[in-house]
């Protein structure tokens, strides 16, 4: 511990400290802390016991309270928000960093090409032209240079805003610290960043070692040292690297980085994907040698037979090739959808597989109530991980599979995909073996799981009661794409259910008020207490959609979150038009089932939910606490249909209506299926049938193609 030379005014109570003293002593606190602080984060060892530290934090606090005038901009105090607590400030992207559908053979392939086809409506005559690119299983950064200064790097964190990793990055040699040429004002630069085969295996051993012999001098009563992490693949060696709080650390890291892709930029510098590789190899940066620019599918399909042969000799891991279309003006019309862009994909290799012995079979409890299956198996090697569960889906699953307690299993894995089993060696089967028998009743609060006629899935009928669905909720609900709560994990929503301080969402937010009761718990110190309630005030304001998302309705996912949230812009009106949208046939139903990727199904879902008296309740209490901040619409100068409320039908003839739809979306409007008085706009293609009479009847205005190509300013 550092000995301040001011220790013996520690002693003091804060009462009898003059201003002047009271000045010096928070000086000297808001550094030793901050010293302490930057010890624990780096995971090195700290120098003094969280007990000590707790101290030094209560003593500061015990100071401001006394002289609130003399609290410092860096108080410990004020910085212990999320920010100090995960270490990285945020970034947020210029364009989002976006994920990649997935193909798994010849025909998921084709249906993409197909897809992209319908959208352009192209003929057959036309080629698609493709680069490929071998997908390497690293992580992915978002590279900011201006004037072709490098100035700062992110993770790819939840796709809109990453960690700040610049001083890491920085450590690369890869990187190119200025981009050689004529570089544009600014421009993200994405790429991967990722460690090969046999450095990650040396230095894998390297850590096993030292795990040995700390464990050695241990055993002999020695003191030892922080635990030693043994990384289990080379992405999550590389991912721990880039993540370290000290860049010496990432320095001695042999990592590396390929460039393949384009975030934001002042001015465009390519048309075609293959010559915005150039461009980058240009600049400086390292492009994969083997990504190849393909004259059709038929080249792409030739491709992946290729690199499937290639793979195990390249001296890095690769779970499949990317394609990507290679006209860049067709990829901005082609667009996204969901989290994923409409041009390109992710082609993996088939799925390595395994034997094993199935030990148990656990049954687990979701937070919509619903019983899964989960193997527990004898630990196996599959696809370069170590695997010990999998999920077996639902009981005809078991069933049909005839799986059952002690049967010799083959697994597969894909990706990242969570490991499968895929059937039993029945010459292994034990003698005395008894087919599984699904569980009644719910194994968590005893209730009856009911499987409702035509549905696969049991479920219990516990609701609001059940122990286990409550806290799958809580954790959905504080997951990093729902509310982001930093530091609620599993372990301690569990905890702090089990102690009866949070039953409901809302019971977080008034965390706070509890304070006294989870300082008396083993483990959590002022620090962790401190942190915890830092990361929860900063989520008072969350986007709508990451509300309406965290509420873990049944098929709201994140991107139909996103169409309500888009759709009703407020809390207020989402509240109102949900309890409107309870009545079947009513006009806020109607509207509702009308939403463009909501439809009725999920309209009834959404009706379902709102109707239970409980989850309004809970819902409300919520909203005391939280404001959900309305979505903006930002309508870009002279553009019409911002906010707007449109509908398509008929057949267009420049555009299909799918890509016509998406451009309305991007021009801030909102595409519904059906027309009602809300509508402001319908266009009407050829062949338009009686939408285009309901539009006429109630008097909607009426959009030519023509019209509307103009007014959106298409060419
Ligand atoms: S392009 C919208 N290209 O795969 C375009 N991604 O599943 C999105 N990845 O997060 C990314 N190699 O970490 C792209 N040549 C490549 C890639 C690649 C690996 C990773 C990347 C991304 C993930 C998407």
């Amino acid at each position: 511990m550092t000995v301040s030379q001011d220790g013996a005014l520690r002693a003091r109570k804060p009462e009898a400290l003059t201003e002047e003293e009271a000045q010096q002593e928070l000086a000297a606190l808001a550094a030793e802390i901050a010293h302490h602080d930057a010890l624990y984060h780096t995971q090195d060892a700290p120098e003094i016991s969280d007990a000590d530290y707790d101290a030094l934090v209560r003593r500061n606090r015990a100071i401001e309270a006394r002289f609130p005038e003399l609290i410092r901009d860096d108080s410990p105090s004020r910085r212990v928000g999320a920010e100090a607590a995960e270490g990285f400030a945020k970034l947020r992207h210029g364009v989002p960093m976006l994920s990649l559908d997935n193909a798994f053979g010849d025909d998921d392939f084709r249906a993409f090409t197909a897809s992209i086809r319908r959208f352009l409506r192209l003929g057959a005559e036309e080629r698609l032209e493709f680069v490929g690119e071998p997908k390497i299983d690293g992580l992915s950064v978002n590279l900011t240079y201006e004037d072709g200064q490098f100035v700062r790097g992110a993770t790819r964190g939840d796709g809109t805003t990453g960690e700040d990793i610049t001083a890491n990055l920085l450590t690369l040699k890869d990187l190119p610290k200025k981009l050689k040429g004529k570089a544009p004002a600014r421009i993200e630069i994405r790429g991967e960043v990722f460690c090969e085969k046999a450095d990650f295996l040396a230095f894998r051993a390297s850590q096993v070692r030292a795990a040995e012999e700390r464990e050695q001098r241990r055993a002999r009563g020695e003191k030892v040292g922080p635990a030693i992490t043994i990384p289990v693949n080379p992405r999550n060696f590389a991912a721990g690297s880039l993540r370290q709080l000290d860049p010496a650390i990432t320095a001695q890291r042999p990592l590396k980085l390929f460039a393949y892709a384009m975030g934001e930029a002042s001015e465009a510098v390519a048309e075609t994907h293959a010559d915005w590789l150039d461009r980058l190899r240009q600049w400086g940066f390292r492009v994969n040698p083997l990504s190849q620019l393909l004259a059709d599918e038929d080249a792409a399909v030739a491709f992946q037979r290729r690199m499937t042969e290639q793979r195990a000799a390249l001296s890095y891991d690769i779970d499949g090739v990317v394609y990507k279309l290679n006209r860049l003006d067709w990829q901005r019309r082609l667009g996204f959808v969901g989290r994923a862009p409409r041009w390109a994909i992710a082609w993996k290799f088939p799925a390595e597989q395994a034997t094993t012995t199935l030990l148990d079979i656990e049954i687990q409890v979701g937070r919509t109530g619903a019983l899964t299956p989960r193997a527990v198996m004898e630990p196996v090697g599959v696809g370069g991980v170590m695997v010990t569960h999998a999920s077996l889906h639902n009981e005809d699953e078991i069933a049909r599979k005839d799986v059952r307690i002690g049967d010799t299993v083959i697994l597969q894995r894909a990706g990242d995909v969570i490991p499968q089993i895929l059937g039993i060696v029945p010459e292994k089967r034990p003698a005395d073996s008894e087919p599984f028998a699904f569980p009644q009743v719910c194994p968590a609060c005893g209730s009856h799981a009911i499987r409702p006629e035509g549905e696969v899935v049991r479920r219990c009928t516990g609701g609001l009661t059940c122990p286990a669905q409550t806290v799958e909720r809580l954790i959905h609900f504080t997951r990093r794409n729902a509310m982001d709560i930093e530091g609620l994990g599993v372990e301690n929503i569990q905890k702090l259910f089990d102690e009866g301080l949070v039953k409901s969402p809302a019971d977080i937010f008034r965390l706070h008020t509890r304070a006294d009761v989870m300082r008396g718990w083993e483990g959590w110190g002022e620090r962790k207490i401190a942190n915890l309630l830092n990361a929860i005030e900063a989520r008072r304001r969350v986007p709508l959609e990451r509300f309406i998302f965290a509420l873990g309705i049944r098929r709201i996912g994140e991107s139909n979150a996103k169409l309500l949230a888009r759709h009703y812009h407020s809390f207020a009106e989402w509240r109102a038009k949900m309890l409107a949208a309870r009545i079947v046939g009513s006009e806020a139903r109607e509207e509702l089932g009308s939403i463009q990727g909501i439809g009725p199904a999920i309209a009834t879902e959404l009706a379902e939910f709102f109707a239970e008296p409980h989850n309004l309740e809970a819902l409300d209490a919520l909203a005391a606490e939280v404001s959900p901040e309305e979505v903006e619409i930002v309508a870009a100068e002279g553009n019409p249909f911002a906010g707007k409320t449109m509908v398509f039908t008929g057949t267009l003839e420049a555009m299909s209506r799918d890509e016509a739809e998406a451009q309305a979306e991007r021009l801030g409007a909102k595409v519904t299926k059906s027309v009602s008085k809300k509508t402001d706009f319908v266009v009407v293609g050829a062949d338009a049938g009686s939408k285009a009479t309901k539009a006429a009847e109630l008097g909607v205005k009426t959009l030519t193609e023509a019209e509307w190509r103009e007014m959106a300013g298409l060419h």
